[in-house]
C-alpha cells in the first residue's frame, strides 16, 4: 500500500501524518506492506525540513522523526500512490483541478473536518490529536480493504 499525505507546505501536518502512520505500522509489524510519504501543494517550503514545533510534538509522543526535505506534489505521485490523503478540502480540489486523476476515489481527506494549519493556529497539540485520530481510522480502513 502506498500512502501519500498532502498539506500546504509539507513542513507541519503532512510530515506529522507520515511519521505517525509509519510508527503505527511499525508497532503492528506490518511496515513491509507500506510505502508512506508526504508532500506539499505549494512550493513555498521546498527543501525545508520538518518545522521544529511539529518535530517537538511528535517526539513528546514517542514518534521517531526522520530528517526530510519538503517537496511539491507531481503528476507521477498521483499515478504512483494508492491513497492520496489531504488535510483540507482545498488541497483535494486543487489536486483534482491541476492533475489528471483517473481514480478520483484515491484522493481523500484525512478527516471529515479540515485539519487546521498549526503554522497559523500555533495549536500543535490539537493538530497532533486530529492527525493521530485520522491516521488510526485510515489504517483501520486500509487493513480492512487489504485483509491485513
Ligand atoms: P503545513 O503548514 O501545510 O501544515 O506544512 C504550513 C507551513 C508553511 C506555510 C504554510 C503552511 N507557509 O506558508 O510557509
Amino acid at each position: 500500500m502506498k500512502v501519500l499525505f498532502v498539506c500546504l507546505g509539507n513542513i507541519c501536518r503532512s510530515p506529522m501524518a507520515e511519521m505517525i502512520l509509519k510508527e503505527m505500522v511499525r508497532q503492528e509489524n506490518i511496515e513491509g506492506n507500506f510505502i508512506i510519504s508526504s508532500c506539499a501543494i505549494s512550493n513555498e517550503e521546498e527543501g525545508n525540513d520538518i518545522y521544529p514545533f511539529a518535530k517537538k510534538i511528535l517526539l513528546e509522543h514517542g514518534i521517531p522523526v526522520e530528517k526530510r526535505k519538503a517537496r511539491q506534489i507531481t503528476q507521477s505521485d498521483i499515478e504512483y500512490y494508492d491513497y492520496i490523503i489531504v488535510m483540507e478540502q482545498y488541497q483535494k480540489n486543487k489536486i483534482l483541478k491541476d492533475f489528471f486523476v483517473i481514480d478520483e476515489l484515491k484522493v481523500r481527506k484525512l478527516n471529515e473536518k479540515d485539519v487546521i494549519d498549526p503554522w497559523y493556529s500555533r495549536n500543535f497539540d490539537k493538530a497532533y490529536q486530529e492527525i493521530y485520530d485520522g491516521c488510526k481510522n485510515l489504517l483501520i480502513a486500509i487493513k480492512k480493504s487489504y485483509e491485513l
